[in-house]
């Protein structure tokens, strides 16, 4: 049982394989959080929690000065009643005032995990759920606090719903999903920034006492900021220290922000962002914040990403791709833009199948009238002039060569030049009386409209039942501004970004479920929403528009911390690089793309025969490591954003029982009289024996732990190398 509740010490208590998070109802009834750390025999951690006050921060009555909303760790954390901390609910109640005061109401467990409804959620049979419910001293408002477990994966899961049972509306000026307080210590925050084609680079922030935030008011999680962190010890690293990983299960607006308290205590709170949010809920109504998933490791970040890979690969990702082989592909993007024809795609595709790739994707430029970025979103027929025929003669032709055929769409645009902006002007976001901004020429759907989404959905599902269609790329250009929906009353266009994902969820969960045979690829400028959310519906998503194969280091080093490799969309392209003008071997551009879908984004027809002759091996080679990379623990050896340490970077994806191992190393920056460089491996068997690629030499586990091999070196730009190592 991963839950216990001890009614005596009137605690809560949540275990999973290596952790466990403490809750108890204190002498008031508020729900403090007690612990969560390292798993230990039950034992009552209340002891731990200072409840004391200094002054200016209030007292309840009851308490009097030994006890402090301000200082307490609560699961529940709000406004109005003297915590004056960073908190998670900020509640307007119908007398106008904003206070509320969650204290223990009842607790139940549920067998397997809990759903929400609308929203994406980590699922399965292998997990438990406590639903713990507080209820408002003086208002019949009830909180319900969601707490799921997944013990194998270390996985908790948390989520909040409001229930108002009164007889008139509140309002949620802020409804976050989770507090999260820490015990006494010094905390960094790890979190991803970046922009277009260079989404997710690392950075580390030492917590003080101001504020650290990593939020997003774009409508969608962005390139810009991640909604995942990580808060650690201030001198934990890969395979050291604690580190309690957080993930917001939600695609569009969110905050995380963490601070250090006049006290010294650290606390965390993440959830959708309170900027341009107030959401009602009436009489009867209850609202639903998205799920969290808290991941905490007692030995650095490499186990904490392992649990997040294993629970993000079984029980968040869905459909018939979940573990199935995902085909090869090669996508026309980098290869033609918008100039082709269906007699180009063919041609492609003819060269592309003798290779031994698989699918064949026609990305966008296929419907109404777009030649060019001007046009056409909106319009989803064909454009049968350039597809030389219907999209069914192009599939059969594509499937002829012996490939699938897949498409692209990019559902939630609309532009201008278009039949569907012509017909229904107001679908698009706009602010009355001012002129909307235009980004890539294109406006965005207002999908908190029933009738625009169920637009959308006809035109999506006649076209794919139109043609043997084996994949699609889901796709998303830009932010979204001019916020304002013409059928929601003024004082409720502060719902309007969360009613968007709702309206988006709610398309993704019908489309996906009418076509189980799909394989789904969620992209928006490349990994520009890159999150558990869209993760739910779609279960690889395209990293970055950056095809780089020394950007892609940095790109999916630090995807790596949240995302398994799994999901992690990665194609070869051509050179010099159409991002960055750099030449970098081939070789090295297939193993970066190993570690992730590996695909194709070039004009093969172009290609030299010795080029096709190294993609084949490539194609060979991947899928001779295919089990290994997808579903082995995965570590990052050396950093590509450490140059002054080391030249390289390696990663590694190791079998679970340690039997099987896969380095590799590119070395990303060259240096005259180079110093010799090694890598140490991890997860083997310390006591067995070891060959690497077929070595005669053999190695003892421990030692390639603990002192590491040598890496090769190569006397060229960007050079790469995997190491396979077996036992002897
Ligand atoms: C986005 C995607 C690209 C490509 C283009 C098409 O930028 O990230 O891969 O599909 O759109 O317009």
């Amino acid at each position: 049982m991963a839950i216990f509740e001890n009614k005596q010490d009137k605690t809560f208590t949540l275990f999973t394989e290596s952790t466990m998070y403490q809750m108890r109802v204190d002498s008031i009834g508020v729900l403090q959080h007690v612990y969560y750390g390292k798993r230990m025999e039950y034992t009552n951690m209340s002891y731990s929690v200072y409840e004391g006050s200094t002054s200016f921060s209030p007292n309840p009555l009851a308490t009097g000065w030994t006890y402090s909303n301000n200082h307490v760790p609560q699961e529940l954390s709000v406004t109005g009643i003297g915590d004056f901390r960073i908190n998670a609910l900020a509640l307007r109640n119908s007398d106008g005032s904003l206070a509320a005061d969650p204290r223990f109401y009842s607790a139940e467990i549920l067998k397997g995990k809990y759903s929400i409804p609308g929203l994406p959620a980590f699922y399965g049979e292998d997990g438990e759920t406590l639903v713990i419910t507080l209820k408002d001293e003086a208002y019949e408002i009830y909180y319900h606090l969601y707490y799921g477990v997944f013990e194998k994966y270390d996985l908790i899961t948390r989520s909040l719903r409001i229930e108002n049972k009164t007889d008139k509306e509140i309002k949620l000026e802020r409804a976050l999903s989770a507090t999260l307080d820490f015990p006494n210590g010094k905390y960094d925050m790890i979190s991803f920034y970046g922009r277009h084609a260079r989404e997710r680079m690392f950075e580390r922030t030492h917590i003080k006492h101001s504020k650290v935030t990593v939020s997003s008011v774009r409508g969608a999680s962005g390139h810009m900021e991640n909604p995942f962190v990580i808060i650690s010890d201030k001198n934990a690293n890969e395979e050291y220290g604690n580190a309690w990983g957080m993930a917001l299960v939600y695609s569009g607006n969110f905050e995380i922000c963490a601070e250090t308290d006049l006290m010294e205590k650290t606390r965390a709170v993440i959830g959708i962002n309170p900027e341009n949010f107030n959401y009602g809920v009436g009489a009867g109504e209850v609202f639903c914040t998205p799920e969290v998933a808290l991941v905490y490791s007692s030995e650095g970040f490499g186990k904490l990403s392992n649990c997040l890979h294993k629970a993000i690969r079984n029980n968040l990702v869905r459909g018939e791709y979940k573990y199935a082989q995902r085909p090869v592909l090669i996508n026309n993007w980098e290869a033609t833009y918008f100039d082709f024809n269906a007699d180009k795609l063919v041609s492609m595709a003819r060269d592309a199948a003798e290779i031994g790739v698989e699918l064949f994707v026609m990305d966008d430029g296929w419907f109404g009238h777009r030649d060019d970025d001007r046009t056409s979103l909106g319009d989803w027929f064909p454009n049968e002039s350039k597809l030389q025929g219907t999209l069914k003669s192009l599939a059969e032709r594509i499937n002829n060569e012996g490939l699938k055929f897949g498409i692209w769409f990019e559902p939630e645009c609309i532009s201008e030049d278009s039949e569907l902006y012509k017909a229904h002007p107001d679908y698009a976001f706009k602010i009355p009386n001012r002129e909307a901004q235009v980004s890539r020429n294109q406006y965005i759907l207002d999908f908190s409209r029933k009738e625009v989404c169920d637009n959308i959905y006809e035109q999506l599902t006649k076209v794919l039942k139109s043609a043997n269609i084996s994949y699609v790329k889901w796709d998303f250009n830009r932010h979204i501004s001019d916020l304002y929906s013409v059928t929601l009353p003024a004082e409720r266009q502060g719902e309007v970004y969360h009613r968007y994902m709702l309206g988006l969820y709610d398309l993704l969960e019908r489309i996906t479920s009418e076509f189980p045979h799909i394989l789904f690829e969620s992209c928006s400028g490349g990994g520009g929403r890159f999150d558990c959310g869209m993760l739910y519906y779609m279960p690889q998503v395209w990293t970055s528009d950056n095809s780089d194969a020394i950007d892609r280091l940095k790109i999916q080093y630090g995807t790596s911390f949240a995302y398994p490799v799994r999901t992690m969309g990665a194609h070869v392209s051509v050179c010099p690089n159409h991002q960055t003008a750099r030449v970098t071997p081939l070789k090295t551009r297939g193993n970066v793309a190993y570690f992730g879908t590996y695909g194709l984004e070039l004009d093969i027809t172009k290609m030299t025969d010795e080029e096709k002759e190294e993609i084949k091996r490539q194609i060979k080679e991947f899928k001779k490591y295919y089990d290994l990379i997808q579903y082995g623990d995965y570590y990052r050896l050396i950093s590509p954003f450490t140059v002054d340490e080391s030249l390289y970077c390696a990663w590694e994806t190791v079998k679970e029982d340690g039997s099987e191992a896969l380095v590799c190393a590119v070395r990303y920056e060259s240096d005259a009289n180079t110093a010799p460089e090694t890598v140490k491996v991890r997860g083997l068997c310390p006591d067995k024996l070891y060959r690497i690629n077929g070595s005669k030499e053999t190695y003892l586990g421990a030692a390639l732990m603990s002192v590491g091999f040598l890496l090769k070196y190569d006397f060229i730009s960007y050079p790469s190398n995997l190491y396979h190592i077996t036992l002897a």
